[in-house]
């Protein structure tokens, strides 16, 4: 019998929020590979742009390409949405991995995620955080002030594993060496990427791969909208705020920001209800890329939920009308 009192179901925006990343990416991937990192990257903010502006939702953009007038579109503060309810914080991330796009690399995605109004965390001028995520089954093994090698031990144990068993995954950056020197004393395996640590992040973050945690220091706002994600995956991100040097660090503290205060899934996003949809671009461990062909393309999104903790794999196939309306044509 059907329960009359149970919550009946209600509005899931990020499968229209999807339609968006799908757009950018297949407008991004004419650019693949050819060297040209803002071609690739305004190509799906037009895209994108133009197909949020369908959505019903009261978006204000909080992570975007920056401040207005570096970024004519997409920008922090724009309004995006038909102005409807829900009112909505937007992170996005046109293209995650631009040069890995530009370079013709795996693993470029393209990244939307909505919250309530109010909910994300403001980067404000910090460029960079610490970061380490983990999926549902080692959620509290992290300690932010232990060495990396403790943490480590301690999310093999919650994973029922040997450290050795582990896989790290971690951005290739010559401020990670120590961190590297710590991965390998303790055994664990490390899987060093170029660019992208979002879906790196949903990789960790989700027990079906076979990634274990994330560690490293990456962008705060690409911390925030992977806070969006973790809220459906029920894993966890804990981190900090990371200054490059001491004029940041100073205007930092300035600005009111405390660079000790460990920054949880739920400091990032505060709330659970949030909205995450990711493209593949190029082709990945996430997600495949988009293919093209003269019957159109094709596109490969997870769509993710914080309230529910569904996560969608959706396949799609776009008419070749739909590619030229998006400035996904062939480019010549
Ligand atoms: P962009 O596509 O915006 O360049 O970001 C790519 C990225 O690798 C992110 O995934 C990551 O958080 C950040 O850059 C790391 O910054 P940096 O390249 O300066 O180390």
């Amino acid at each position: 019998m059907t329960d009359t009192h149970a919550p009946q179901p209600d509005r899931e925006l990020a499968l229209e929020l999807v339609r968006a990343t799908e757009v950018g990416a297949l407008a991004a991937g004419r650019w693949l590979g050819r060297n040209e990192k803002e071609s690739g990257d305004g190509a799906a903010v037009d895209a994108m742009r133009r197909l949020l502006a369908a959505v019903h939702m009261d978006g204000t953009v909080v992570i975007g390409e920056g401040e207005k007038d570096e970024a004519p579109m997409l920008y922090n503060g724009e309004r995006v949405g038909t102005g409807d309810n829900p009112a909505v914080d937007i992170a996005v991330d046109p293209v995650e991995g631009t040069r890995l796009l530009a370079e013709g690399r795996p693993g470029a995605t393209s990244v939307l995620a909505a919250a309530p109004r109010g909910s994300m965390f403001n980067p404000g001028p910090m460029v960079y955080m610490l970061k380490w995520i983990v999926g549902p089954d080692a959620v509290g093994a992290v300690d932010i002030d232990a060495p990396v090698t403790d943490n480590l031990r301690r999310i093999a144990g919650a994973l029922g594993k040997r450290v050795n068993d582990l896989t790290v995954l971690m951005l290739d950056r010559p401020r990670h060496a120590e961190m590297m020197a710590e991965v390998r004393s303790v055994g664990a395996r490390l899987r060093l990427i170029m660019d992208g640590d979002v879906p790196a992040g949903l990789l960790a973050a989700m027990p079906e791969y076979p990634y274990d945690v994330v560690i490293g220091i990456g962008g705060t706002p690409e911390g925030v909208a992977t806070a969006c994600a973790i809220h459906a995956t029920r894993g966890e991100i804990t981190g900090r705020l990371w200054a490059r040097n001491d004029d940041e660090r100073s205007q930092a503290i300035e600005m009111g920001y405390d660079l000790d205060e460990p920054l949880t899934t739920h400091r990032l996003v505060s709330s659970e209800n949030t909205f995450f949809v990711i493209t593949g671009v190029s082709s990945g461990d996430l997600v495949d890329g988009v293919t093209y062909s003269p019957a159109g393309g094709t596109t490969e999104s997870l769509v993710m939920r914080g309230s529910t903790g569904t996560v969608r794999l959706i396949k799609a196939r776009h008419r070749p009308e739909k590619l030229a309306q998006y400035g996904a044509a062939p480019l010549h």
